[in-house]
């Protein structure tokens, strides 16, 4: 199964990959993950990856589309993948259409602003593997230590007010046109759009997510 998740910085996106990931035995695709490992490991990519990220602002097309087609073709996604945070611009989906990669599913969670403003002062991460909690709606089994390795939980650089502010009006320019692309590609009979109401709890929406999925 091919899965596109899409939803605003912040919408539950890593959250629900998680769920779905567990369920159905596929990689999930983060290209911020992929961002934040090379910022991690101080690769070139990462250097010039962190003044964009720290800034609210999208990695260039040309890099992300690189990095997506060469993950896709590894062995572990014969089976399918999820793609969390890809695509984000017209260009990287177009990319992905001339590359002849298709999706059974579009998934969008849908979440209005200010409840992402709120949502990402509590936002914990788990730096080796991405694992998100947040502090009332998703708190971890021990304050401040991820569930699986015991591991200190971090704050993200880019989670600071301004900067989610920054983001969700990268957000409104540069992703949203997808939702039509990916309607009009549905309606075409490419693909399944599903629209979810992401205001609701964690639970609540992955219960949605997995049933309209299987
Ligand atoms: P990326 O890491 O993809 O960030 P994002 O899209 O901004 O999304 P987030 O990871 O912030 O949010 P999410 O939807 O995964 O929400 P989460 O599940 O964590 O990208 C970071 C940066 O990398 C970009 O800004 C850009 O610079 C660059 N980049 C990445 N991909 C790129 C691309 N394709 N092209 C160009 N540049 C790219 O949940 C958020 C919080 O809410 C958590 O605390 C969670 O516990 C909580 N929560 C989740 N669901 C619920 C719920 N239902 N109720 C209550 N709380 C909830
Ligand atoms: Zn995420």
């Amino acid at each position: 199964m091919r899965i596109i998740l899409l939803g605003a910085p912040g919408a539950g996106k890593g959250t629900q990959a998680q769920v779905i990931m567990n369920k159905f035995g596929i990689p999930q695709i983060s290209t911020g993950d992929m961002l934040r490992a090379a910022i991690k490991a101080g690769t070139p990519l990462g250097l010039e990856a962190k003044k964009v990220m720290d800034a609210g602002q999208l990695v260039s097309d040309d890099i992300i589309i690189g990095l997506v087609k060469e993950r896709v073709a590894q062995d572990d996604c014969a089976e399918g993948f999820l793609l969390d945070g890809f695509p984000r611009t017209i260009p990287q989906a177009d990319a992905m259409k001339d590359a002849g990669i298709s999706v059974d599913y579009v998934v969008e969670i849908d979440v209005p602003d200010e409840e992402i403003v709120k949502r990402m002062s509590g936002r914990r991460v788990h730096p080796g593997s991405g694992r998100t909690y947040h502090v009332i709606y998703n708190p971890p089994k021990v304050e401040g230590k991820d569930d699986v390795t015991g591991d200190d939980l971090v704050i993200r650089d880019d989670d600071q007010e301004d900067t989610v502010r920054k983001r969700l009006g990268v957000y409104h320019d540069q992703t949203k046109p997808l939702v039509d692309f990916y309607t009009a590609e549905a309606a075409a009979g490419a693909t399944q759009y599903l629209k979810f109401d992401g205001t609701e709890s964690v639970d609540q929406v992955s219960d949605k997510v997995l049933a309209s999925l299987s």
